[in-house]
């Protein structure tokens, strides 16, 4: 049964961020030739799918997110040949590859963007979304909607002197919005696809997908506050996200990866709204679009069972099979997990068990599995934009007290491969493009590579019982209800076999039994559990506070 799944609906997905993942140069900052030189630690952890985040030609000024040449890969990082041999070299050790596509904007730095911006009447002139605005009493210009950016900053719109008009810029000012009502960028965006997946890459991560397509009239967003996915938002958008369009797009781009041999290329959008607009990028009118879609509830939401309980019915209602909920605890936008649940391995270890044997896909964000938690950075030293546009007055000491951090870099510092100086990640004595986590002299990939009670150590066992046990990977989940608050549990099930897992994510040691079925003379033998205390007993499971047990019911 397993195997009829196509192969990304039972993936474990690890995502790179190749300016911190391992440095080969000496410069301090990584690079596509480092990510090939530490394959096998992808591989020895489990995982099956690399996704990375964009290496493109690009100013850098949001870490690649600003794209100036889609095309090629920035010096920093390597050449074409880099990209293209890590490609063959990852499909050489059995992993899939997803490239990180950024189709919303471009660097203001792009050539298609100065050429359009010089002109009205330019050949490039129609390839953003460029608007008159009105005049204000006073002669001075006003942009033409109240649409404002994703991070909820006054406007969307930013004036381009040379015309005299306004182009959009759903995120920050220097990524303009291409305009995907024009045929030839469409022409060359998909041709830049195919490009990439002419030489064999397996997908794609959409990224800011949802804000693609917005209403071709410009009329106003709801000016009604809104919370989508957690996040608070000044008004609805309602014509700027998730529009009727957006989800032909999600289709037109997946036929555009069906041309090629197999079917088997994937697209997993970072798209955000409700479980039901969600789905329609999935399939929309009874055309398919993407395969995936993030769910990034679990980021949001406190370590608490109750809460994740909630999380997994709603998943499992809203995205039944065939349809695949992804789970995600932390990537490069948000806070780590390990500090958000203050620092505590054991739950870090609840969560880990959590992540890899629910029905799903799960996402790594590199350095989880090993327990790296936020740098702290100030603002004042960010070299993440966003500090500079939305936190330019917040005082230091608030800041430091906010569970999220607003300074992306704090989750973005190098990768910790050693203990000594430099981290493995790079030389000796080299200054590190972002300050490296001093807890790297303990916390590291070598040292839990010997230590069989390490996170590391942990993930691995994880994720090599999942790849052994067909229930895992595709087996139907059943959520039990009629658990003490504190406790999770679930079974996977698949031809006959049954999986229990319960954890119990407490401040009380708990005892549970393996299952509400009546079991008779089944036995319940343990696969794994998170704390040497944690045992089974017939058919109870007692758990010591922040524990899970990993259950075969036989
Ligand atoms: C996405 C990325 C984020 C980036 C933004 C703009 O949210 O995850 O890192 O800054 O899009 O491209």
């Amino acid at each position: 049964m397993a195997d009829e799944l196509p192969w990304w609906a039972s993936t474990v997905i690890y995502q790179v961020y190749p300016r911190s993942f391992a440095d080969s140069n000496g410069d301090g900052i990584g690079d596509l030739p480092g990510i090939i030189d530490h394959l096998d630690h992808l591989v020895d952890l489990g995982v099956e799918t690399l996704w990375v985040s964009p290496f493109f030609a690009s100013p850098q000024r949001d870490v690649g997110y600003d794209v100036s040449d889609y095309r090629d890969v920035a010096p920093e990082y390597g050449t074409i040949d880099d990209a293209q041999r890590l490609i063959d070299e990852a499909h050489a050790k059995g992993l899939k590859v997803m490239f990180d596509l950024v189709l919303n904007h471009t660097s203001d730095e792009h050539p298609w963007f100065v050429e359009s911006r010089s002109s009205r009447d330019n050949p490039k002139a129609d390839w953003y979304v460029w608007a008159d605005g009105y005049r204000d009493r006073n002669g001075k210009p006003k942009p033409p909607n109240n649409w404002r950016s994703e991070l909820q900053l006054p406007r969307a719109w930013q004036w381009g002197e040379e015309r005299q008009q306004w182009y959009l810029a759903t995120f920050l000012s220097f990524q303009p919005d291409l305009n995907w009502r024009n045929t030839e960028v469409r022409v060359e965006m998909f041709d830049m696809v195919r490009m990439w997946l002419g030489r064999g890459v397996d997908g794609f991560r959409l990224d800011i997908f949802g804000s693609i397509m917005h209403d071709e009239a410009l009329r106003d967003n709801d000016p009604k506050p809104a919370f989508i996915n957690g996040m608070p938002r000044v008004q609805t958008p309602s014509r700027t996200m998730n529009t009727p369009e957006n989800f032909a797009v999600a289709a037109d781009l997946r036929a555009v990866c069906d041309e090629f041999e197999g079917d088997d290329r994937v697209l997993i959008g970072e798209v955000f709204g409700p479980p039901a607009v969600l789905r329609r990028y999935i399939e929309d009118q009874g055309r398919p679009g993407l395969h995936l879609v993030f769910l990034f509830e679990f980021l949001s939401s406190p370590y608490s069972a109750s809460r994740y309980r909630r999380l997994i019915e709603r998943f499992e209602r809203e995205f039944p099979a065939p349809l695949v909920p992804t789970y995600v605890v932390e990537n490069h936008d948000r806070a780590r997990s390990l500090s958000r649940v203050g620092g505590d391995l054991a739950k870090a270890r609840v969560l880990a068990t959590l992540l890899c044997t629910l029905r799903g896909v799960p996402v790594l964000y590199m350095g989880q599995e090993i327990g790296m938690e936020n740098t702290y950075i100030p603002l004042a030293e960010a070299n993440d934009p966003i500090p500079s546009v939305v936190a330019k007055r917040l005082p230091e000491w608030v800041n430091r007290r906010l569970p999220e951090r607003l300074n992306r870099d704090e989750v973005r510092t190098p990768m910790h491969w050693t203990g000594e100086d430099g981290a493995g990640f790079t030389d000796p004595g080299v200054r590190t493009w972002l300050p490296i986590h001093p807890d790297h002299v303990t916390r590291n990939v070598a040292a839990e590579r010997d230590d069989p009670t390490s996170l590391l150590a942990w993930y691995r066992q994880l994720l090599a019982l999942r790849k052994a046990t067909p229930a895992l990977r595709s087996g139907t989940l059943d959520l039990a209800t009629d658990v003490p608050t504190e406790v999770i549990r679930f079974e996977r099930t698949l031809d006959g076999t049954t999986v229990a897992v319960v954890a119990n994510l407490g401040a009380e040691p708990v005892t549970v039994p393996v299952s509400n079925a009546v079991l008779g003379a089944r036995m319940a033998e343990v696969l794994l559990v998170s704390d040497p205390a944690a045992t089974v007993d017939g058919h109870l499971v007692n758990l010591p506070p922040n524990s899970a047990a990993v259950v075969e019911l036989r």
